[in-house]
């Protein structure tokens, strides 16, 4: 049977972000108390794919339907503590557009919709533990009400590895991105390189696509380098 272990404050995202009053409604209020996982949570999922269908590896769209914004490829790998791809991994994805809009009614910014791009994807990685998706880099955004606070481009990930405890939500931030030095979201993560974990590499332009950027990013699903929990 496999073990989950405790939560890792090292390496892992603070529970309740300061300055994100959202938080602090999604984190427990009392300590938590430990109690043994039963059979089904540490079981696996079982063809989870067929029960939560597999939509779009696509979010860009061709020709006139082209979504706005620059095209970048996505090669998101999925490994356990020890490297091993995780193979059958259902990876949720979800971005906002290049304008920094979200196609969800709690986004309520007067950004502009992009109506070729649907901003959602539901991958399965392969035997290598990879999931491709074709997309454009997400634009950074205000946070209403915080004085301030601009959340650097990033996409969020909802990757469930063997079994049902190992769910893992987080984000992928790009390299080089001014926002990412105040993103209280990203440095609530106390550890450099677990820090460091969050952000995805951009591949050699020399042999790539034509018209993409490739970038790389890995995620852990569990252990000491797990890849940090995000809200
Ligand atoms: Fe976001």
């Amino acid at each position: 049977m496999i073990e989950i272990r405790r939560r890792d404050p090292r390496t892992q995202s603070e529970g309740v972000v300061a300055g994100y009053a959202q938080t602090a409604q999604r984190w427990p209020a009392q300590p938590l108390l430990r109690r043994p996982h039963t059979a089904s949570e540490l079981s696996n999922l079982n063809h989870l794919e067929g029960r939560l269908p597999l939509i779009r590896g696509d979010l860009a769209g061709h020709g006139a339907r082209r979504a706005l914004g620059q095209l970048i490829h996505l090669r998101a790998r999925v490994v356990d503590e020890g490297g091993v791809p995780v193979a059958g991994a259902v990876v949720e994805v979800w971005h906002c557009n290049a304008a920094g809009k979200y196609i969800h009614p709690n986004d309520s910014s007067d950004a502009p919709e992009d109506p070729n791009f649907y901003g959602a994807a539901r991958l399965l990685t392969g035997d290598s533990g990879l999931a491709e998706l074709r997309t454009i880099k997400p634009g950074a955004y205000p946070v209403p009400d915080t004085g301030g606070w601009w959340r650097p481009p990033h996409i969020h990930f909802s990757v469930w590895g063997r079994v049902w405890l190992s769910r893992l939500v987080t984000q992928m931030f790009f390299p080089g991105e001014p926002l990412n030095e105040s993103d209280a979201i990203l440095n609530a993560v106390r550890g450099p390189d677990a820090r460091r974990r969050c952000i995805a590499e951009l591949a050699p332009t020399a042999h790539g696509p034509r018209d993409a950027l490739v970038y790389d990013y890995q995620i852990v699903v569990r252990g000491r380098s797990a890849s940090p929990g995000m809200p």
